[in-house]
């Protein structure tokens, strides 16, 4: 058997596996229920979150045996058979319905000739031929110009689908004629629910925290997780556990700075302790971790202080129960003003470490800086102030 990266083996195949775009996947559908078409779309969206996904299912379904002749099914059912002739080419990449144009690498007006060329033919078999452009918004103006015409007046088989990760380069001129629809990132929560189910399918055990790792490395792109996942399946495939994947060693494989650290920053500041804080910034040092990404996650975890702080509850810290509490917890050590004064410093600090030769000492300094910024007494004292009783029973109660 072929070894197939879990991007392409659970690519969905109709409109009710694609996660997280239901906004998307619900008016295409009720489109093809309504029999309205157009015939220009733009996909646009990060990469990874499900364009080119939806494109497909979307020419599947248009040219479904059992969606165009049985209006039951149509109405009921709104999703590509995957039984017919035309399904199963599509699901063979056979199909002839479907053309994928990359205008990353043909974007000339010769190209965008010949695609014009192609499309005034109709398709031998099926209703409609789908054209996807992929990164549209690499063509050049005089090639967006050859395409204007055909998109002004398309023959009644064609359907372009656009897909770009930056919509403002699309001039306006094509942008008007099109159906927009915008993909959204995928949220945390369905990114590990999908990561889950792949590990069911694939018979690999998992521990929940390891899932949220790499979710949260993905940044909302469903392919990236799922690379990642390959990456960290390999890894663990002949660790001590069996083959099962844990927490440990994802952190390890994805030389991810635990949260545990970061705690230690905000207490070695909340207990005035520059000895404590010289700890931290040694072990970053010793073990390799880039400066940079030190200070990236701090300023990530002031940010969750902060909107533990400002919402009291800790619903929008992408952690787990026990990390959670943590923060609920250190959120009221500090004033909302002291992290924000934290968090300009970091940011400007991130900025001079790039123009700097001596960085890890400049590192150093910048901890050290901090517990200085804690120490000045006063008003502006980084420790938070006694709350008002009521407004502390809202930070312990979530
Ligand atoms: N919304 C989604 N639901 C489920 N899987 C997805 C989704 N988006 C992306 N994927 C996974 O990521 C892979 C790449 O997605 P793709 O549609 O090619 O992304 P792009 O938005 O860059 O075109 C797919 O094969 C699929 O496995
Ligand atoms: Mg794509
Ligand atoms: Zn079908």
């Amino acid at each position: 058997m072929t070894y197939q990266v879990i991007a392409r083996k659970y690519r969905p195949v109709k409109f009710a596996d694609i996660t997280a775009q239901e906004h998307i996947t619900r008016t295409i559908q009720n489109s093809l229920r309504l029999g309205r078409l157009g015939h220009g779309y733009i996909f646009s969206g990060l990469r990874g979150v499900g364009k080119t996904t939806a494109a497909r299912v979307f020419a599947k379904a248009v040219n479904c045996r059992r969606m165009i002749e049985d209006p039951e099914y149509l109405q009921q059912v709104t999703e590509p058979c995957g039984e017919c002739e035309s399904c199963r080419d599509f699901d063979a990449g056979t199909s002839l319905n479907i053309a994928e144009f990359d205008a990353a690498s043909n974007n000339s007006v010769d190209d965008i000739r010949t695609l014009r060329e192609n499309v005034r033919y109709g398709p031998q078999k099926g209703k409609y031929r789908v054209y996807i452009i992929d990164e549209v918004h690499m063509l050049s103006i005089a090639a967006f110009n050859a395409f204007l015409k055909t998109l002004e007046e398309p023959p009644p088989h064609a359907i372009f689908i656009f897909a770009t990760t930056e919509l403002h380069k699309i001039p306006a001129t094509i942008a008007s004629r099109c159906q927009r629809f915008n993909f959204k990132r995928i949220p945390l929560p369905d990114i590990q629910k999908q990561l889950k189910s792949i590990c069911e399918a694939e018979g690999i055990l998992v521990e929940d925290d390891a899932l949220q790792l790499v979710g949260r490395k993905a940044q909302g792109s469903m392919r990236d997780a799922q690379s990642i996942l390959d990456q960290v399946i390999a890894f663990s495939a002949e660790n001590d556990q069996g083959g099962s994947i844990t927490y440990r060693g994802v952190a390890e494989l994805l030389n991810y700075i635990d949260d545990d650290h970061m705690f230690a920053v905000t207490d070695a500041v909340y207990s005035k302790d520059p000895s404590k804080m010289l700890d931290v910034a040694q072990f970053v040092i010793q073990n390799g971790y880039d400066e940079q990404d030190f200070l990236e996650k701090l300023i990530e975890h002031l940010r969750n202080l902060l909107v533990v702080q400002n919402l009291s509850s800790t619903r929008l810290v992408e952690r787990s129960d026990a990390v959670r509490e943590r923060y609920q917890r250190d959120a009221a050590k500090f004033s909302p003003a002291s992290v924000m004064q934290m968090v300009e410093f970091l940011l400007q600090t991130q900025k001079e470490l790039k123009f700097q030769f001596e960085y890890q000492f400049r590192f150093e300094l910048a901890l050290l800086k901090l517990v200085e910024m804690g120490q000045s007494s006063g008003t502006d004292n980084l420790q938070n102030h006694p709350l008002p009783a009521q407004k502390k029973k809202l930070l312990t109660n979530p």
